[in-house]
């Protein structure tokens, strides 16, 4: 997306990318676009296809203690909405846009080293079919993720990592399936939490929590479909479609966020940066508002030599990073079972949802959050 969008401003970046395009093409990430996202896409000029095939989404279900209460996502926030599109598809039409433009994306690339970036001559260099290669440059991104290298780069005691490891993780089956509803359901169940998502009309997510100590290959399919039914309701139960599964594995939930995100030229920018655990859909959209800030900063700096921008970089990115860290968290520790916690947290747990599910300012907390804050936001009240 950086990529796309300093080309459209005359730009020029090379991508550096670990594994091959094949690779990166069947990793099944989340699917929630915030209508700041997909803005974003828009005005990238890569949308058409989004538009045609994304569901938008009004509202989603809350099933707790096998009951369903709808968050009424138009209603309560005033008009605003989601759109279900798989962070797989974006990241086709953006290979796709980049591949006719004639931009450069070097796959495969090994052994990435990045140099210099407290001074102004940074450098990458990697390896490539056996060949030692060097790029000098401007800026580096470090959009390489959580294990990348950009952020392990950065000197000891130059930034404060805040980190929560959550004792769970999401058990996640692809399906070429009907989706058991139009809407998302978030399960609250004392089996433990569960996600009923979507990709297309024909294609079906489904998440389960599970211990950390299970492995994806003692999960059959039959044992998936079978624990998704214990949590859902009869309603639930009786459109459930099962097939079987295209994709299937386990992920850590995690919030963790590093400051600050610029380190001289090289800017930290969606999970080399920050987690969030996946429960309110927010790590694709962070990652996007950071490349919005990113690129226009840099096209600041490029058009009038300015840095005010990139100064900022950090300063804006973490102020709206930090409040979907929080929702995350919140949400998180509201949807799933923590017996480790002991009975007093799972009754006031109940006693949260009992006030939340029963009041319209509760309801419009969630439903808030999870559309998301508009780009520019000042932390006064939406109107
Ligand atoms: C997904 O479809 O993968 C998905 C949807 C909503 C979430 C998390 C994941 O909160």
């Amino acid at each position: 997306m950086l990529g796309q969008l300093l080309h459209n401003a005359g730009i020029d970046a090379v991508i550096l990318e670990r594994q091959s395009g094949d690779y990166v093409l069947g990793r099944i990430r989340a699917g929630i676009l915030e209508q700041v996202t997909a803005d974003l896409i828009d005005e990238a000029g890569i949308g058409a296809r989004m538009h045609a095939e994304g569901l938008p989404h009004d509202g989603f279900e809350l099933l707790v203690a096998g009951r369903r209460h709808r968050v009424d996502l138009r209603t309560l926030t005033g008009g605003a909405s989601v759109l279900v599109y798989g962070q797989t598809e974006l990241t086709r039409d953006l290979m796709q846009a980049r591949a006719i433009a004639g931009l450069k994306t070097v796959y495969q690339a090994s052994d990435v080293a990045i140099g210099d970036f407290a001074g102004t001559r940074p450098f990458v260099t990697w390896r490539k079919d056996g060949r030692q290669h060097r790029l000098d440059c401007d800026f580096i991104a470090g959009c390489d993720g959580y294990h990348g290298v950009c952020r392990a780069s950065i000197p000891e005691g130059a930034a404060q990592h805040f980190e929560k490891v959550y004792p769970f993780g999401w058990l996640g089956l692809l399906s070429e399936t009907p989706p058991v509803s139009d809407e998302l359901i978030y399960v609250n169940n004392e089996r433990g939490f569960a996600l009923c998502s979507m990709r297309s009309r024909t294609r079906s997510r489904y998440y389960l929590q599970v211990p950390l100590t299970d492995h994806v290959e003692a999960w059959s399919d039959d044992a998936f479909w079978a624990e998704l039914r214990r949590r859902l309701d009869d309603e639930g139960r009786e459109s459930l479609v099962t097939g079987p599964s295209i994709e299937k594995s386990i992920a850590p939930l995690r919030s963790f966020v590093a400051e600050p995100l610029r380190f001289g030229r090289l800017f930290l920018a969606g999970d080399a940066g920050h987690i969030v655990p996946p429960t309110g859909a927010k790590g694709l959209n962070l990652a996007a508002t950071d490349v919005k800030y990113l690129s226009s900063a840099l096209i600041e700096f490029y058009s009038g030599g300015s840095e005010s921008g990139i100064d900022h970089y950090s300063e804006r990115c973490l102020r709206r990073i930090w409040r979907a860290e929080r929702f995350s968290w919140w949400f998180t520790n509201l949807m799933h079972r923590f017996p480790e916690e002991g009975p007093l947290a799972a009754k006031l747990q109940q006693a949260e949802l009992d006030y939340l599910l029963h009041s319209d300012a509760g309801l419009r907390t969630i439903a808030e959050n999870y559309v998301g804050l508009p780009l520019d936001f000042d932390g006064q009240r939406r109107t």
